[in-house]
């Protein structure tokens, strides 16, 4: 039997304890667990080790749990060991998950994507680097035929049959999503993946109406916005992670981020901007310290009027907390904080003085934590 412990965040007390209505979704705080690749997946199925990941940042008290991405069609995905939303077992393996997140009283959501010109990559503890031949490599896709870095493939630029192909499997991965359970669901256009070389220059070099100008480079993103609400319901909330800029000059920028999302909040089917950055080009140039890209998020908010989550090096309850209340941000994304403490949120209640929410089979730890 499964206990459910009780999360209603509270109107007062800390701000990063507050629930946050998104339709008719209503995260119980403002922690998310953000999008980690596991890559440990075999035919892009959730299995015991997804289940683990996710459950126990579900437990220990996120009130928004991302999956990796995963990926639409295969020849998407990032490594061999991605997950996808093409097969029977892979919604069998959300759907257990899900099931689970919910009883914990959290939020899941699925983040979803094509990794375009960087797919067909070996494992990061294997080096990262372009699979070979006998490694099994598969011909990548993107705007134009512009490999990612040297030594990279040079991918099939799509055309426009192509791109309606892999808008069609967005929508059918949406739909998965969907009837699997998912509650939010994020459209991965950062981190030079594929929404993000239709937006770049540095990796849409096209001259016909997905190409050229912002209208043309911005256009490939709406579309997948028209093909994700075509099967999304109204009623629950739509992300997009962006990286605001390439960190590289003649690159994607933050005044192009922002004229890009003003767009999409006139829109008014996109809920929040998920604000990231960098992963386009190997001469990036970024300084990196603890919450490095939160001005981003507080930028957009404050000019584009749409909710922003921050996301890098967020790593302190008072941090978090701060970003907030001060309204730099709606939702704090975290990553490599919460894989290394799945009861950070409970921690964090703790330290700012908000009620801790362990399941109540696991109470009597609470005087020890
Ligand atoms: C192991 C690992 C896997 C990641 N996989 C994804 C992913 O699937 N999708 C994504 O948008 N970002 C991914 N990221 C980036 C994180 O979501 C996050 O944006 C980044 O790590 C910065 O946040 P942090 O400083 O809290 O770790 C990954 C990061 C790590 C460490």
């Amino acid at each position: 039997m499964i206990v459910t412990p009780h999360r209603e965040g509270a109107a007062d007390g800390p701000h990063l304890f507050r629930p946050l209505q998104l339709r008719s979704v209503t995260l119980p705080n403002r922690i998310v667990l953000s999008p980690m690749c596991q890559y440990c997946a075999v035919d892009g199925v959730p299995d015991d080790w997804h289940f683990q990941h996710l459950a126990s940042r579900a437990v220990g008290g996120a009130g928004l749990v991302f999956t990796e991405v995963a990926h639409v069609e295969p020849r998407g995905r990032i490594t061999p060991g991605c997950l996808g939303t093409y097969s029977e077992a892979q919604a069998l393996g959300f759907q257990r998950i899900v099931r689970f997140i919910k009883q914990q009283g959290v939020v899941p959501g699925m983040q979803i994507g094509h990794a375009g010109r960087k797919a067909s990559a070996n494992l990061p503890w294997r080096g990262g680097q372009p699979l070979g031949a006998a490694e099994g490599a598969w011909t990548t896709v993107a705007p134009s035929a512009v490999a990612f870095a040297d030594g990279w493939p040079t991918p099939d630029a799509l055309d426009e049959g192509g791109i309606k192909e892999v808008l069609a499997a967005f929508r059918r991965g949406v739909a998965m999503a969907r009837d699997v359970g998912f509650e939010v669901i994020e459209l991965h256009a950062a981190h030079g993946y594929l929404g993000h070389q239709f937006l770049s220059p540095l990796a849409n070099r096209r001259n016909d109406g997905y190409g050229g100008d912002f209208a043309g480079r911005t256009r490939f993103l709406h579309e997948l916005i028209d093909a994700t609400r075509s099967e999304w319901p109204d009623h629950l909330p739509l992300f997009v992670r962006l990286s605001v800029t390439d960190w590289v000059e003649g690159g994607w920028n933050e005044a192009e981020t922002t004229e890009l999302v003003r767009a999409l909040a006139a829109r008014g089917d996109v809920d929040l901007i998920d604000c990231s950055s960098g992963g386009m080009h190997p001469a990036q140039k970024i300084e990196v310290f603890p919450g490095y890209q939160v001005p981003f998020a507080e930028r957009l908010r404050a000019r584009c009027d749409i909710a922003t989550g921050a996301v890098g090096m967020i790593q302190s309850p008072h941090q978090a907390e701060q970003i907030v209340a001060t309204g730099a941000a709606d939702l704090v994304f975290m990553a490599r904080t919460l894989l290394a403490d799945p009861y950070w949120p409970q921690r964090a209640a703790h330290v700012l003085g908000a009620p801790r929410t362990w399941p109540p089979n696991m109470g009597r730890g609470d005087a020890f934590a």
